[in-house]
């Protein structure tokens, strides 16, 4: 008996042989940014993030045994059938045979749509991929009986992810994640993520983030050239050396909510991930007048009004600007009065930390 002909009997005789499952998972912001990568989606360097709340993906995946010889697959994003994001998705499930063979068994109609617009200037692959991940993982749960651990689970939803988008890995778990070989910590993996909260104070569990819309254009260079460029990178081993020091600073900082440390470290991390993009052959840049503006003024603001905020940015010129909950009332007093203006269609998106993934059935 072939694998196929194995898998194909076993999927035959599943308990359930066809259902629907749907997960929604979130976005995540990076403190410590993942930038340059080897191999098969592996990161250069270790990164830290937290979860988001309001911006997710929510992602169902119906399926059913297959009726021919060729299994058949619909992806519709926001109820359209969409081919650029179509393609996308069925080359990631053929790759997966391996660890889905069940696959090939079933058909599949993937339905998928975000909480935010696909023009916010917000990366959606973290969400997208994680979600999928997810339905992967609970598909492999009902056909087969496997993945009945939960740490099993969420490890291999955060490898799935991986492979998708380096960044969704980090993604299937509540709160803060690190992603990447790290010595101080020996679960950490360049594989797929872990969930960090055990080290992180309670605190940080009060984290906001208003996205700040500079500019809702996709940009102008993908992150994954931008991974690309650093492969001759002339401070790539530089960027490693200090990406695992302030991984080190951070962890210490957020042990102990050492405020003063933390600012210090993620405003750096968000600075030297643009400044390797200029610093790059060719160099880009994907900021944009108004975040250097916005940045100058978060820098003043913190020094009048002594308040706990600071900023981090993505691959993107939007700037995520980081306070407490408790301080929310003045924040968006200064968010309104002075960041506003130069913010595209005085755009912002009110996020925080959030719970992680929730399977919705
Ligand atoms: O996951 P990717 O390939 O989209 O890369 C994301 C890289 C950054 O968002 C810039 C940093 C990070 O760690 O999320």
């Amino acid at each position: 008996m072939s694998l196929n002909q194995f898998y194909s009997s076993f999927v035959q005789n599943a308990l359930n042989q066809e259902g629907i499952i749907t997960w929604q998972s979130p976005s995540n912001i990076a403190l410590i940014k993942y930038w340059g990568k080897f191999g098969i989606q592996l990161p250069k360097n270790p990164s830290l993030s937290f979860g988001l709340s309001e911006s997710f993906t929510q992602t169902s995946v119906k399926y059913s045994i297959k009726k021919e010889d060729k299994s058949k697959r619909i992806f519709r994003f926001d109820g359209n059938e969409n081919e650029a994001f179509a393609k996308k998705i069925f080359q990631f499930l053929d790759d997966l045979d391996l660890f889905f063979p069940f696959l090939k068994q079933v058909d599949l109609q993937i339905e998928s749509k975000n909480s935010f617009p696909h023009s916010a200037g917000i990366a959606s692959s973290a969400s997208s991929m994680s979600a999928l991940a997810l339905c992967l993982c609970s598909l492999e749960q009902e056909l087969t009986g496997g993945l009945k651990e939960e740490s099993d689970f969420y490890q291999k939803a955060s490898f799935i992810a991986r492979l998708g988008s380096g960044s969704a890995c980090r993604s299937v778990y509540k709160g803060f994640s690190i992603w990447g070989d790290y010595t101080e910590i020996t679960e950490c993996s360049n594989e797929y993520a872990i969930d960090i909260n055990y080290e992180i104070h309670p605190f940080f569990r009060g984290l906001n983030d208003s996205i700040l819309i500079v500019n809702e254009k996709e940009k102008s260079v993908s992150s994954r050239a931008g991974h690309a460029l650093m492969e001759k990178h002339p401070y790539a081993e530089a960027r490693i050396i200090q990406s695992r020091k302030n991984l080190n600073g951070l962890l210490a900082a957020m042990s102990k909510a050492d405020t003063a440390a933390f600012i210090q470290i993620v405003e750096n991390e968000a600075l030297s991930l643009h400044a390797l993009m200029l610093s790059s052959n060719p160099w880009y840049s994907l900021l944009h007048p108004n975040t250097l503006t916005i940045l100058d003024k978060i820098r003043n603001f913190r020094n009048t009004s002594g308040l706990f905020v600071c900023f981090t940015l993505d691959a993107g010129p939007n700037v995520h600007l980081i306070y407490h909950e408790e301080n929310k009332t003045q924040i968006q007093e200064f968010i309104d009065e002075e960041l506003l203006i130069h913010c595209e269609g005085q755009k912002v998106i009110y996020d925080k930390i959030g719970d992680g993934p929730k399977r919705l059935n």
